[in-house]
Order: structure tokens, then sequence, then C-alpha cells
């Protein structure tokens, strides 16, 4: 062999026999950069099969002298979280919702906590900001039928509106606003005199003399649950009646003509569920957190 070795003409390299459509393969050394970075590969991965996990024994493995596993660390770090989480569970289980609101990191996790399950279980009814529809209220005013501190909150969330077999419900089964032409309280004319009055809270009447007679309307049967100027039964000081503002633009189920006639004439009695039966105390602490932090809360 070492006799027929081909040198080229050109460098005076040695070949190594092989040409490739004429071209030579020179048989020139590794370059020395490359060779060592070769060796330094191979012992580390030496040094990697003895520390690390590395080979497949059938259904096992080696599991190396560090006995690192992701696994582990990935069980390790769900572990830290709930950990984590649970100590700030625990704190808002112990605290009332009024502290809640004034611990900086108690509110953020609350309201975190809060959007998640406001998302889940309220925006069908209430909308996904709390922006209300036809019969569901906005939570994102200051308009509350039932009240807008954050304990005021806490108790309508838990105990819902007009449930019947829960003792902290807002107020009583099937009681709500008067059916006041079914039930034969108030004739047409009266309805339609007092619905003119109603819009003059908010300046829209076109009648002056109707609106007029239904001021005196008004006054012999609507001031009892929604106060002298039509201000909601709550701001009259009237507590666990719900009666909204009739002064104000924010409607529940609509301020237009005639859906005014309709809830005067059939009456009203919105129901919400009462959610402690199907969420934790805690998760109701922190729902109520939150709709106060949607922007109306008091
Ligand atoms: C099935 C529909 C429905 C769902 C779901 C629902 N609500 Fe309600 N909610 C209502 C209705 C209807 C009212 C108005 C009751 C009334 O007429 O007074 C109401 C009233 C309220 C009020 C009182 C508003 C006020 O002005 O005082 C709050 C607060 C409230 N809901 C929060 C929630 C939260 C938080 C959730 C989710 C856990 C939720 N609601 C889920 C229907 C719903
Ligand atoms: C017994 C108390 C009570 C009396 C009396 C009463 N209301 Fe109401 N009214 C309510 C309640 C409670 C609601 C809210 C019902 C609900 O949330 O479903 C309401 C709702 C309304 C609404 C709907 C407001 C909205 O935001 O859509 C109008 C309009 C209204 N009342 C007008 C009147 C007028 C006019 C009278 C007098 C003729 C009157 N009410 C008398 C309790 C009363």
């Amino acid at each position: 062999m070492a006799k027929n070795v081909e040198k080229d003409a050109l460098s005076g390299v040695e070949t190594t026999g092989h040409s490739f459509d004429g071209l030579k393969e020179l048989n020139n050394p590794l370059p020395k950069w490359w060779l060592y970075v070769f060796y330094v590969c191979i012992a580390w991965s030496l040094v990697y099969y003895v520390l690390y996990p590395a080979w497949p024994l059938g259904s096992t493995y080696t599991k190396g002298v560090l006995g690192y596993s992701q696994r582990e660390d990935l069980a390790k770090s769900l572990a830290d979280a709930k950990a984590a989480q649970a100590k700030y569970l625990d704190r808002i289980a112990k605290a009332s919702v009024e502290d809640i609101q004034k611990d900086k990191d108690l509110l953020s996790f609350a309201m975190a906590g809060g959007r998640t399950m406001f998302n889940e279980n309220c925006s069908a009814c209430h909308g996904a900001g709390g922006q209300g529809a036809k019969g569901y209220p906005t939570l994102a005013d200051d308009v509350w039928l039932w009240g807008g501190t954050t304990g005021d909150l806490y108790q309508t969330i838990k105990g819902g509106v007009r449930q019947g077999d829960v003792v902290e419900t807002r107020g009583a089964p099937g009681v709500g606003m008067t059916a006041f032409g079914r039930d034969g309280i108030l004739d047409k004319t009266q309805i339609d005199q007092v619905t003119e009055y109603v819009l003059s809270l908010t300046n829209r009447a076109t009648d002056k003399a109707k609106a007029d007679k239904g001021k005196t309307v008004f006054e012999e049967n609507c001031v009892a649950c929604h106060g002298d100027k039509g201000q909601g039964s709550l701001a009259a000081g009237v507590d666990g009646v719900g009666a909204p503002p009739l002064n104000t633009a924010a409607w529940v189920y609509g301020g237009d003509r005639a859906t005014l006639v309709q809830t005067i004439t059939n009456g009203r009695a919105g129901e919400m569920p009462a959610w402690s039966k199907r969420l934790d105390d805690v998760t109701i602490k922190q729902l109520a957190i939150y709709v106060h932090n949607l922007g109306g809360g008091k």
C-alpha cells in the first residue's frame, strides 16, 4: 500500500486515493482545534452519562449519580405554587372582605381570582365587564339595588336575590315591583300619567299636564319604595326593597315608554341564584372584591 501512495503534484500532499469527477482528496490532517473540540465532546458525554439520566434500559433508564429528574422538578414547582396560593387563600378565608381590600397583596390576588370566577359564573348574565343587560343590572356603575359596599356585595352574591330557601337572600321570593295594572290597582289612564311623570324625572316628558297628574299617582303609589324623587330605595333610606332609582340613565329593564308601561302594569321580581350553594366562601369573597373594583363600589 505505502509504496503506491500518490502525491499531489501541486501541494506535495499525499492523496487518499479517493477521486470525485477527477478531483482528488488530499490526506491533510484534521485541524487541531477541531480535533480537540471533538475529544472534549467525547469526554463531556462520558461525564454526562455518569451524572445525568442517559441510557434506556428496557422499562427504566440509568438515573445518573445526581438523580436529576425533570418530572420531579415540575412536580416540585407545582407544589410550591400551590403552597404559595394556599397561603393567600388561607389568609383570605380568615380576613373580612374589608380587610382584604386594605391589603395590597391580598387585593391583587383576590382581583385575579375574582376575575376568573366572574368570567366563569357571572358574565353570562351580567356581561364580561359587568356591563349588564336587559333584566340584569350593571355591576360596573355606582347605582345599586342592594348596596355597593364590599360587605353588601358579599351578601348579595352569597345569598342571591329573592331565593326562597336561602336565609341570607336579598328581598323576599316573588316580592318585587307591584303589578299595578294586572292587579287592578291603577287603570290604564293612571299608568299612562305616572309613566309620563317617570319620563319627566329624566327630562323626557312630552305632556306636562299628564306628568303633573302622574306626580300625584306617583306620590300615592310609588314613593314608599322608590323615594320621593324617584331616587331609588337605597338612596331614599329604604333598605331591603331593591327598588332602582328612576331618575338616572341606569335602567335595569329599560327606560323607554313602552318598557315603563310594561313594568308598571305587570311588575318585576328579578332573581339571582344564591352562590353559597355553588361556590366556597373564599371564592365569594374574591368575587365581592372584584365586583367592588369594577368601577362602582362604594
Ligand atoms: C342567571 C343570571 C345571573 C347570574 C348567572 C348571576 N346573576 Fe347577579 N343578578 C342577576 C339578576 C337578575 C339580578 C337582579 C336581581 C334584582 O332584581 O334585584 C342580579 C343582581 C346582582 C347583584 C346586585 C346588583 C345591585 O344593583 O345591587 C350583584 C352584586 C350580582 N348580581 C353579582 C353577581 C355575581 C358576582 C355573579 C356570579 C357569581 C352573578 N351575579 C351571577 C342575575 C344573575
Ligand atoms: C313595593 C315596592 C315598590 C313599589 C310600591 C313600586 N315599585 Fe317600582 N320597583 C320595585 C322594585 C323592587 C323594582 C325592581 C324589581 C327587580 O329588580 O326585578 C322596581 C322596578 C321599577 C321599575 C324598573 C326600573 C328599571 O330600572 O328598569 C320601574 C320603571 C318602576 N319600578 C316604577 C314604579 C312606579 C311608577 C311605581 C308606582 C306606580 C312603582 N314602581 C312602585 C319596587 C316597587
